[in-house]
């Protein structure tokens, strides 16, 4: 069996493009195959300097991919910062990768672009995503389009190190759906927390309208495509079609139908989220905890011998 490992920042409230780009394919690929699915708070730290609204998203966010129908036979979910052997290895892997390898990160340039705080934390990491990947001699890590850098940045960093030291890291392999690969935004860039163009996945219905009426249309040409784009990701292209040749050109009944389709696809996962405490998620997150740290701490004393701190 092929062991899987995927994060996700609890760096907000989780939109539609982490949902089908992330969150449905990992349940999906839970179902028939085991592995790790991490609350990523320390990458979250880069950007997020509110600790009541870190704590709350690391809650929260566990909430959502457990309403999302996330298998914990298959997979052990547990918070980043539980296992300091991430951080530990982490600095490890700093040691051995070039600073022009991390100048070149694409996630790093758009941040920085977009008016992120260039700390050092953003700058490092990818080896903090590297240490995540490599500590669980994990196979596959799906994720969307925009991680797919920071997956080869890991296999460098397990050949750096497995050069350096001896086989030791297995290289993983990224697996991108197509389909979600991008899930575009409002605004039709990539949704994203930090381009604030993002639907959030179980926002009010409200919230959910709020973000669809700003959904920015061109003038021109019947289909709306930024709606279009969105809505393709709730209904087939067939059952699309009617709704959109019946509503040419009437942009607003466009998106009302989009709200429509988003609340019922949304609503019984609504419900269940509903039945989840947040001493639940505590517990669940402990146990995940525990276990991932049994892997990873096995992992790191190999690591540690290897590199010549075990005495
Ligand atoms: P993050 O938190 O930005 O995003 C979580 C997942 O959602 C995907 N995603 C999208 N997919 C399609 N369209 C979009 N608009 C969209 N926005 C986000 C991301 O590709 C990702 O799969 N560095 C990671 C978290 C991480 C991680 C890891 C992932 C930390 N350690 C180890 C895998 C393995 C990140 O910032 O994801």
């Amino acid at each position: 069996m092929k062991r899987l490992f995927t994060g996700l920042q609890p760096s907000g409230q989780l939109h539609i493009g982490n949902y089908f780009g992330a969150i449905k394919p990992n349940v999906d690929l839970f179902v028939d195959n085991e592995g790790l699915m991490m609350v990523a708070d320390y990458h979250a730290l880069t950007s997020l300097k509110d600790s009541a609204a870190l704590a709350k998203n690391s809650i929260e966010n566990t909430k959502d991919y457990l309403a999302a129908g996330l298998n914990l036979e298959h997979a052990i979910l547990f918070k980043q910062s539980d296992v300091s052997e991430h951080t530990e290895l982490a600095w490890i892997l700093d040691c051995l990768v070039p600073i022009s390898l991390l100048e070149l990160g694409h996630a790093y340039k758009d941040k920085v672009a977009k008016g992120v705080e260039a700390n050092a934390g953003l700058f490092t990491y990818p080896m903090l995503m590297a240490a995540d990947i490599l500590l669980y001699d994990t196979d596959i890590v799906p994720v969307g389009e925009d991680q797919r850098q920071h997956v080869e940045y890991a296999r460098e960093a397990a050949k750096k190190f497995n050069n350096a030291y001896g086989e030791t890291f297995k290289e993983p392999q990224e697996k991108i759906d197509k389909a979600v690969a991008v899930v575009p935004g409002t605004d039709g860039q990539k949704m994203s927390k930090s381009y604030k163009n993002t639907i959030p996945l179980f926002g009010s219905r409200d919230e959910i309208a709020k973000a669809v009426m700003s959904i920015v249309t061109d003038s021109t040409g019947d289909k709306p495509a930024n709606v279009y784009a969105i809505h393709k990701l709730f209904k087939s292209e067939a059952e699309l079609a009617p709704v959109y040749e019946q509503n040419k050109g009437s942009y607003k009944a466009l998106k009302e139908a989009l709200i429509e389709d988003i609340d019922a696809f949304i609503s019984p996962m609504r419900t269940r989220r509903e039945a989840i405490s947040d001493e639940d998620v505590k517990a669940i997150l402990k146990d995940g905890g525990a276990k991932a740290k049994a892997l990873a701490s096995a992992k790191m004393a190999d690591v540690r011998k290897k590199v010549g701190v075990a005495l």
